[in-house]
């Protein structure tokens, strides 16, 4: 059954219908806020709220099947769920998908999906007024491991593979990692834009997770994820930073953070440097047609400081 701790309060969810996100869901229905669902596929995503509901009895749940990696499809996301204030917003979806996988925009689909969907959503609810306590978690990748791939600002949207390093088949997995680079530096970039405010950004890494990202790989890349899959942990140790991010006292008033097992950790210096996040933020702002300013929602920090 759900505690009554956060009944009244409605939290978000992307990339729900399965996997880490579902576990995510699970966790902040359990502390009593209605949750929403967010993934593109309506079936899976009716199939991931019956299995909520059965681990979480009198879980509140609603769903919503929006395509990520449509631009417009995210606006109008941000539009219906700024109307209902969220206290708490996971940004968790993300696709490994092949270097030809365009969108409507044009775009790679894993920038879209990974990265730019975040950035808008993000900073669409950011920019709302409010003065209650609200936290934002993106969950990124692991530092260690995305320190050997950082962002190519020149080049932020992969078409040719230039530069996306041998064999090709681990291409995909490379401008995966970039974007999971860009979820860090989008934490840092947005955090410093809301000090004061009573809205918290930070970003955590779930581990080695059993899941189906690799559903979409292929050759050598394809095996390598099977092999990682047999060392994996399950999915509700992968939910454990975020929903802990989003709902403990401890992370209360922290911001601007990156955490792996529930602790702080550095990233990468690429991934730190003023510069580079100034203009990782511009360049996203340009590619979703937002203004570079933005607008801070006013309200005082939780902590009162
Ligand atoms: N698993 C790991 O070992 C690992 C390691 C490091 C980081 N992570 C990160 O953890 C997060 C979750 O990974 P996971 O392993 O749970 O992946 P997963 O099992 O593949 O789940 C991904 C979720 O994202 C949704 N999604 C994908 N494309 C979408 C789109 N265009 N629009 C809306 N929803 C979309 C999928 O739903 P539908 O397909 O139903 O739409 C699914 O619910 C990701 O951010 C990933 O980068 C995972």
């Amino acid at each position: 059954m759900p505690t009554n701790e956060r009944s009244g309060e409605l939290a978000v969810v992307t990339g729900a219908s399965g996997g880490i996100g579902e576990q995510i869901a699970a966790g902040l229905a359990r502390t009593g806020a209605t949750v929403v669902l967010v993934a593109r596929d309506r079936t899976r995503l009716d199939l991931a709220r019956d299995r909520i509901r059965r681990a979480v009895p009198g879980a509140d749940l609603e769903t919503e099947a929006v395509d990520l990696s449509n631009l417009a499809g995210v606006g109008a996301l941000a539009d219906r769920l700024g109307e209902r204030a969220p206290s708490v917003v996971v940004s968790n979806a993300a696709v490994i998908a092949p270097l030809d996988d365009r969108t409507p925009d044009g775009m790679h689909r894993s920038l879209v999906t990974n990265h730019l969907a975040p950035y808008l959503l993000l900073r669409r609810l950011a920019e709302r007024p409010t003065d209650a306590p609200r936290r934002f978690v993106v969950v990124g990748a692991s530092p260690t491991g995305l320190a050997r791939t950082p962002v190519d600002l020149d080049d932020l949207d992969p078409r040719s593979g230039r530069g996306l390093g041998w064999p090709p088949s681990f291409r995909p997995f490379v401008a995966y990692a970039r974007t999971k680079n860009m979820n860090a530096m989008f934490v840092y970039a947005l955090a410093s834009r809301l000090a004061g405010t009573a809205t918290t950004v930070n970003g955590a890494h779930p581990g080695i997770i059993r899941g189906d990202l690799g559903r979409d790989t292929r050759g050598a890349l394809k095996a390598f994820g099977a092999l990682c899959g047999v060392l994996a942990a399950d999915t509700v140790t992968g939910a454990d930073t975020p929903v802990w991010l989003a709902t403990s006292r401890e992370a209360e008033g922290v911001t601007g953070e990156f955490f792996v097992k529930r602790r702080a950790v550095r990233t990468a210096p690429h991934t730190t440097d003023p510069e580079r996040v100034e203009r990782l933020w511009r360049e996203s702002a340009r590619l979703v047609g937002l203004p570079a300013e933005h607008v801070p929602s006013p309200g005082p920090h939780p902590t009162g400081s």
